[in-house]
């Protein structure tokens, strides 16, 4: 249960090694969070994440868990261990994988992981947590989405697709939670420099991984549905997504 103060005192971050999981982490450990299930890949970089949260707020309670996100049938067993010590207030799902645009459109393989990771991965882990977080009758979800979700560009259409799918799915499943006690919010950040980003050029309205951070846990203390990182790309879309299609497909996004 969150504390008094309304601070979150339970956490699992599907993708604890994501930088922006990783910044939201060092934030909520600093707000008191008390116990924390951090999930990914690899063992190894975790415990390195979980050492670094250690040192910030000693004696917290940390477990690291195997998670592949594509590995649809150990999910069900895999939110089992990570509900083991008890109710959670907060998952957060942060895993995803960009892909490369320009070769995956011509490679299908590629295409179908990026939408396995994104959105199947997503939906398979989301529909046992939710069913969990209904029976403990409190808690929030969430998702981290994208303005790329918004509207089909040609830069990135397979990453926005995966991640439309996802937002559209998140936002259905806040409504179908609403009165259980159990919110979900989603979180749609423009560009941010991570090890997600750090091949590409820098755009303009660029934020960073503590800025998206920060932008959740105003938006946990708010009671949020959307959050937009920076807040002005809500206005930016909200403009792109009305403009006719012939001038749309000249802009240079
Ligand atoms: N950075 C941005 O500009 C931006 C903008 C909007 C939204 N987002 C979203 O924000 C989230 C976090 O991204 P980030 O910027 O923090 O990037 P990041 O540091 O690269 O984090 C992505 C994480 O996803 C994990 N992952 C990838 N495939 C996985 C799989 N099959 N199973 C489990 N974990 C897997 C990666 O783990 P490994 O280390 O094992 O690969 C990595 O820890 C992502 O969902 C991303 O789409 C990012």
């Amino acid at each position: 249960m969150k504390n008094a103060l309304g601070s979150v005192q339970s956490a699992l971050i599907l993708g604890g090694d994501s930088d922006i999981a990783f910044a939201t982490s060092k934030r909520l450990v600093r707000d008191r969070l008390r116990r924390l299930v951090l999930a990914g890949r690899s063992i190894e970089r975790l415990q390195a994440r979980a050492a670094e949260l250690e040192a910030i707020a000693p004696g917290i309670d940390i477990r690291c868990l195997t998670l592949d996100a594509t590995d649809f049938a150990s999910h069900s067993e895999f939110v089992d261990a990570a509900f083991e010590k008890g109710d959670l207030d907060l998952v957060l799902v942060a895993f995803g994988v960009l892909g490369n645009q320009l070769e995956d459109e011509h490679d299908a393989a590629s295409a179908i992981g990026v939408i396995q990771t994104n959105f199947t991965g997503a939906v398979s882990l989301l529909v046992p947590t939710a069913d969990r977080l209904r029976d403990q009758g409190h808690g929030t979800i969430v998702v981290l989405s994208t303005v790329a979700a918004e509207r089909a560009r040609r830069s990135n259409y397979i990453y926005g697709a995966s991640k439309a799918g996802l937002d559209w799915f998140s936002q259905g499943l806040g409504d179908a939670l609403h009165g259980s006690g159990v919110d979900v919010m989603i979180v749609r950040p423009g560009f941010a420099t991570t090890k997600m980003t750090g091949d590409l050029d820098t755009p303009p309205m660029a934020t960073d991984a503590d800025s998206v951070a920060a932008a959740i846990v105003d938006g946990l203390r708010k009671q949020s549905d959307v959050v937009w990182v920076p807040g002005k790309l809500r206005w930016v879309m909200s403009v792109l997504r009305h403009l006719p299609r012939p001038i749309f497909r000249r802009l240079p996004i």
